[in-house]
């Protein structure tokens, strides 16, 4: 089994890579393979709503949107690390993100994802809130930890000393591991996924 992790900062080895390894070593501790994807520093496009999404994902393909996406489709499950930037996710992150889910939502149903948010001082939880929303669209179940899965560091490093942090990191992965290991061990004893209803969309005019 395989979590695929995703670093929503242009830095490769910055707070947010270091909150994102802590949780993956624990999870490797744990028997499950896991995978940091770099989004890296290039330009990115926004969802510009062009609904022309395919089975290969986003139309766009020069950055790693439809790459992550073919990760994704192997992996068991996720977790998005961003550093917060005035209050909310890094402005890549929601742009990558944005274009994953419209293209490939049903991808990651029933399969668990949590958030991390790296932050110097302030606007962890805020940021969380708009990564959790991908999963709860997505039929995803979201893996907690002791503490809302945040580290608080500023120049690349300072992760290192925050205890508490990196300790909400390594029972997260620990929370992930004993859903992935369960969901395994229901499928192998006939337990499936459940149906899903699908209809019109009503919006708000009917
Ligand atoms: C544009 C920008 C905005 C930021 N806004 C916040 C903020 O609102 N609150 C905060 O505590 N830190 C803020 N920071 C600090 C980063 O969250 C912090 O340095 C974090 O560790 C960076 O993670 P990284 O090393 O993975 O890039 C901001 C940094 C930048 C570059």
């Amino acid at each position: 089994m395989k979590v695929l992790m995703l670093n929503g900062s242009s830095k490769p080895n910055g707070n947010t890579y270091r909150s994102l390894y802590e949780a993956g070593e624990q999870l490797k501790r744990e028997g499950i393979d896991y995978e940091i994807f770099q989004i890296g520093g290039k330009p990115l496009r926004d969802c510009i709503g062009c609904g022309q999404c395919s089975e290969k994902g986003c139309v766009f393909s020069d950055d790693a949107v439809n790459e992550f996406i073919a990760k994704a489709k192997e992996a068991d499950g996720f977790i998005f690390g961003t550093p917060v930037y005035y209050a909310h996710p890094s402005g890549r992150i929601i742009s990558f993100l944005d274009r994953v889910f419209y293209s490939s939502g049903s991808v990651f149903a029933f399969k668990p994802g949590a958030a991390v948010a790296v932050a110097r001082r302030g606007g962890n939880s805020a940021s969380l809130d708009v990564l959790n929303k991908y999963f709860g669209i997505s039929q995803m179940p979201v893996a907690g930890s002791t503490y809302w899965n945040l580290v608080h560091g500023r120049l690349p490093g300072e992760a290192e000393l925050d205890e508490e942090g990196l300790r909400t990191m390594r029972n997260l992965a620990r929370n992930m591991a004993w859903m992935l290991k369960c969901f395994a061990a229901g499928k192998g004893n006939g337990v499936s996924l459940p149906e899903t209803e699908r209809g019109e969309m009503t919006n708000f005019i009917r």
